[in-house]
């Protein structure tokens, strides 16, 4: 098994950043290939706490490259505070694609002026500007990370640039000065690190080096296969790895859905097995469930099959890695959603329209629990949710820690990763 992808299979906040952090250090190079600092990839180390947002979780492996693909969208100055926290000999090993798109100030501004106009129907964003950066991206008037690096662009062409782009828009005076004043950090900072990560990725291949792919959020955000338009501006599914990075998706071996036991969501949108009351607060509580980016309470539900079963099609899954299992340590049984009912239809597929989605009734099956969670103990639920998706579990997570994780099936090369 040589380059692997890694995808979020429900609305984000897996667990990822575990995974990806527990099978990197067996890598050479870590790619993150869509999204930016809506992300926020989370890794104990011992139990000091590490948040990422734009940096794939390889970069703090000794010896890991990592590259920012030009499927992502990067805002200067959270890039800049994150490299802050990084040890300087690591910056060499960080890749930056000339052709991934700059979150400036007026995308920011956008974002948080059309959650206001939205009266009672926003998406919940993240608030990082990412929506309105994908769309000049999409318009074709976008800046990108090459363009920094370019001799006069950021003094003569950018403020021209943005001043036609910001003509009409609802955004202070200030904005264009603050663009130029971040683009000119980055270039400063990180010129030397803008390259074509696309020939960078060919030529590593070549050497017969081994990658990891790291998706952000999770892919019923899809832009296309997610909730629409209760989604992201990007495709977190393995799908998207194409475009995101120019490497072909056909070299991947091996490709790894990341849930957790049960469900969450943060902003607005339909979720089938959401829960309400008690089980909710308790849920949330012992799962201890707040966002990692934006400190927003997530809303908790159970597992939920159809949704599963859409993902593993979407993403073309190989295996599953659990995650928060000992969160329901102890429980007899754990409720599952195993299909729909839509006007009184039972279903078991993932309806497309949202309006649908938000109708349907969670038919709930109770499966079997576990005292305390290990890989023996996993087996009765796995097996369950392996007859029920065609898809077995490859890792388990049982805590927050490194080292709280068991690979059932080996990972050839990658299972030194796990100490
Ligand atoms: P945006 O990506 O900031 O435009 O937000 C669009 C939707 O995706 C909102 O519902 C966000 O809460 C959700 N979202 C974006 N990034 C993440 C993430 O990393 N984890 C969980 N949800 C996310």
């Amino acid at each position: 098994m040589r380059h692997i992808c890694v995808v979020g299979l429900n609305w984000g906040d897996e667990g990822k950043g575990k995974i990806v952090d527990v099978l990197s250090s067996g890598v050479d190079v870590v790619v993150r290939y869509q999204g930016g600092a809506n992300a926020g990839h989370t890794v104990y180390i011992g139990d000091v706490k590490k948040v990422l947002h734009h940096l794939p979780m390889g970069i703090l492996h000794e010896g890991v490259a990592a590259v920012l693909g030009n499927g992502m969208v990067i805002e200067p100055r959270g890039l800049l505070e994150e490299v802050a926290t990084i040890p300087e000999s690591a910056i060499e090993r960080l890749f930056l694609s000339d052709r991934a798109h700059v979150v400036l100030p007026h995308h920011t501004a956008l974002d948080r002026s059309r959650e206001e106009d939205r009266n009672g129907k926003k998406i919940g964003t993240t608030l990082r500007g990412i929506g309105p950066a994908y769309q000049d991206k999409s318009a074709r008037r976008g800046v990108r990370l090459g363009d920094l690096v370019r001799p006069g662009f950021i003094e003569d062409k950018l403020p021209k640039k943005l001043a036609e782009r910001c003509d009409g828009l609802d955004v202070t005076s200030g904005v264009i000065e603050e663009s130029v004043e971040l683009c000119r950090q980055v270039r400063d900072r990180l010129g030397a690190q803008i390259t074509d990560t696309q020939v960078l990725l060919a030529d590593r291949h070549a050497a017969g080096e081994r990658f990891l792919f790291e998706g952000a959020q999770g892919c019923l955000l899809d832009l296309d296969f997610g909730t629409y338009p209760f989604v992201t501006s990007s495709s977190p599914s393995f799908l998207g790895v194409g475009p995101g990075t120019g490497f072909s998706p056909r070299k991947i071996d091996h490709v790894v859905g990341v849930t957790k036991v049960y469900c969450t969501r943060v902003g607005e949108g339909p979720f089938p097995s959401e829960l309400r009351g008690e089980e909710e607060e308790s849920l949330r509580a012992a799962g201890n469930e707040y966002g990692a980016t934006t400190g927003r309470p997530r809303r908790v539900g159970w597992l939920d099959i159809p949704a599963l079963r859409h993902a593993v099609l979407l993403n073309d899954l190989d295996s599953f890695a659990l995650t928060k299992a000992d969160v329901l340590d102890g429980r007899d049984t754990i409720p599952v959603t195993v299909g729909y009912r839509l006007d009184g239809r039972e279903i078991h597929h993932f309806p497309t329209h949202v309006d649908d989605l938000s109708r349907v009734e969670p038919i709930v099956e109770e499966w079997p629990g576990w005292g305390t969670i290990d890989e023996h103990t996993v087996r009765p639920f796995a097996d369950k949710l392996e007859e029920a998706t065609g898809i077995p579990v490859s890792i388990l997570s049982t805590g927050k820690r490194r080292d709280e994780t068991v690979l059932l099936t080996p990972f050839d090369g990658y299972v030194g990763a796990v100490r």
